[in-house]
């Protein structure tokens, strides 16, 4: 049985390893990709999923989204994923690109079926589906697993938010009030999948030129690790949630009410256990993390590199 899905993104170095997880786990059968603003702008995020489809030869339709959040500013993570959104790697300039409020709708018609939707990035693009044609999205989605929030762990943005959610804290909300039965893979979980500096330094410095294409992806995302955090290598979130996607059982999870703060200053997209009201979510709160390195060296890096080169 392969897994129907159509991924939401904003490459960004780890949405590449996501989506070439995707094309390539013979479990998954990625039918369409929308794209978002997030760690880049949209033209740079829409160009990067194309060179990422391209390097896992997958020929499936990309559909770019919004350009910004719902209603806040653009403000993208050139620190974290570099000016063109994919570390250190050269890349052609972005074609200019239209943005469009129905890239989540559109994807799924393309899909042709029911779905596994996973967001990676900010969740404008499902809240403007949401806004645009529910009835179609929820008869299209039957599962929605989302790389965003945290609840324990500590935050990547503003202090203890997490950026997906902090990007677009009004589309989260929205989300969320939706209940659409979306499971959050947020820092809880994603804080342990890790890939180590040397892990990386070896496969920059590795004779394969597929070896150092990763490297020159992830290296930027080492050294920005290094310096904000002092981690001597790089959290990898979004693979986390395809891999969850595919294999609910190597995390649990629990329902918790969330509740997204939608200040303007401090506080911003903190996700926090609400009211009684509040929207019910499932949240991974823990994970089986071996299984997911093995599935990541058997699709993304087992030619050059081993379990070692991941945090245990
Ligand atoms: O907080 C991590 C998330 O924000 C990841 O999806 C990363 O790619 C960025 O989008
Ligand atoms: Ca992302």
């Amino acid at each position: 049985m392969t897994l129907p899905l159509v991924i939401d993104t904003d490459p960004g170095i780890d949405d590449a390893l996501a989506l070439i997880l995707a094309a390539r786990a013979p479990e998954a059968r990625l039918l369409a990709v929308s794209v978002s603003y997030g760690n880049t702008t949209l033209d740079r995020a829409t160009r990067n999923a194309r060179l990422a489809l391209a390097r896992a030869n997958c020929q499936v339709p990309v559909f770019p989204g919004s350009d910004r959040p719902l209603a806040r500013p653009l403000v993208t993570a050139k620190e974290t994923h570099g000016s063109e959104g994919f570390g250190d790697l050269d890349t052609p300039p972005p074609e200019p690109v239209a943005p469009t409020g129905t890239s989540i709708l559109d994807a799924l018609r393309a899909a042709g079926e029911p779905v596994t939707l996973v967001t990676l990035g900010p969740l404008t693009n499902l809240a403007l589906a949401l806004r645009n044609d529910p009835a179609f999205l929820r008869s299209r989605v039957v599962r929605h697993v989302a790389m965003g929030g945290n609840i324990a762990a500590a935050g990547n943005s503003g202090g203890l938010a997490e950026f997906n959610v902090w990007c677009d804290p009004e589309a989260a909300a929205e989300v969320l009030a939706a209940e659409m039965g979306t499971e959050l893979v947020g820092l809880d979980v994603t804080r342990r999948l890790v890939i180590t500096a040397p892990g990386v330094e070896r496969l920059a410095n590795h004779p394969d030129p597929e070896a150092q294409w990763f490297g020159r992806l992830l290296s930027f995302y080492v050294r920005f690790h290094h310096h904000f955090e002092g981690l001597p290598g790089a959290v990898i979130n979004d693979p986390l949630a395809v891999a969850l996607a595919l294999r609910p059982r190597w995390g649990r999870a629990e329902t918790l009410r969330l509740t997204v703060n939608c200040a303007q200053g401090a506080g911003r997209g903190e996700t926090t256990v609400g009211l009684p009201s509040d929207p019910p979510v499932r949240v991974y709160r823990d994970v089986d993390i071996a299984p997911v390195h093995a599935l990541l060296l058997q699709h993304l890096f087992g030619a050059w590199l081993t379990v070692s080169d991941f945090r245990p």
